[in-house]
């Protein structure tokens, strides 16, 4: 068996992320998808993630606002009505036998310090209704001890690139800064870390030479998921991969988001 073989092989074995107990190791990756009016994740939201659920699986949700920005139809956890919206769609996903992560994100943009402690306040408050609403973790991609009080430090996550999107690495000493953060994130026993790869990258060689990272433990995938949803049934029986259509990505309707049909 070649290297490929080993590896597609071992995408179908079991694995433990924090409380989490997967059957397999792809996970459908965070998607904004815009379908959210006023915050609030209606039925189809419901339906959406419900079709890509499968047993045992681990769906990571779209980026999700902890308070109230000037965003179009970005969904939002900080509100009682958020709590129960978010609950009927954890529960169809439970139900179908899967894991739902929370991705808690905010915009970048210059702060003042009052704004800073406002937002360290939003990120605890919308943790605990994230986990109120039956999400399995937390993730974020920054502010994580404030998120691992609000919920407990096997249900919190992380995301980050140190590498930027492109060519340029975001410091001067990329490496030694991953390694910091790493042990940090090491340290405090988190759900995961969840490290983008940089889709041109002259630093990957580098990156995989760090032992953590030789053991990294599962895929996440994200656009694959948006045309396919049964992606991991399809990927088992080597079918082919129907394309997306990148213009109906945010246009808040149903087509293009949850009438692609399953293949099998
Ligand atoms: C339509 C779309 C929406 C995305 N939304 C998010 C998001 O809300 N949060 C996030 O961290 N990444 C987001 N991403 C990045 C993906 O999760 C993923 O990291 C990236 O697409 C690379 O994976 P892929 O090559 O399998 O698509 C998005 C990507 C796409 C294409």
């Amino acid at each position: 068996m070649d290297y490929d073989q080993q590896n597609a092989r071992k995408l179908f074995t079991s694995f433990q992320i924090g409380a989490m107990q997967l059957s397999r190791r792809i996970v459908m990756s965070h998607l904004t998808r815009t379908r959210c009016p006023n915050g609030v994740p209606g039925d189809i939201v419901a339906k959406y993630y419900a079709q890509r659920a499968t047993p045992g699986g681990l769906l990571i949700s779209e980026g999700i606002l902890p308070s109230f920005m000037m965003l179009p139809t970005p969904p939002c956890t900080y509100t009682q009505g958020h709590i129960t919206a978010w609950g009927s769609v954890t529960d169809t996903v439970h139900a179908r036998g899967a894991y739902l992560v929370c991705q808690l994100w905010h915009a970048i943009s210059p702060m003042s310090f009052v704004e800073i402690r406002e937002t360290i306040t939003d990120f605890a408050h919308a943790s605990g209704c994230a986990i109120e609403a039956g999400f399995d973790c937390v993730e974020t991609l920054e502010i994580f001890d404030t998120v691992s009080t609000a919920t407990e430090t096997v249900r919190t996550a992380m995301r980050f690139s140190l590498f930027g999107v492109f060519l340029i690495p975001l410091d001067t000493d990329s490496l030694g800064t991953y390694r910091y953060v790493l042990s940090e994130i090491e340290e405090r026993c988190f759900a995961y870390i969840c490290l983008t790869q940089p889709q041109h990258d002259m630093f990957l060689p580098e990156i995989i030479e760090i032992d953590r990272l030789r053991s990294a433990a599962a895929n996440s995938t994200s656009k694959w998921f948006v045309s396919i949803p049964d992606l991991v049934e399809n990927i088992k029986r080597k079918l082919p991969l129907a394309p997306w259509n990148p213009e109906l990505l945010y246009t808040g309707v149903e087509e293009g988001y949850t009438e692609y049909p399953a293949l099998v």
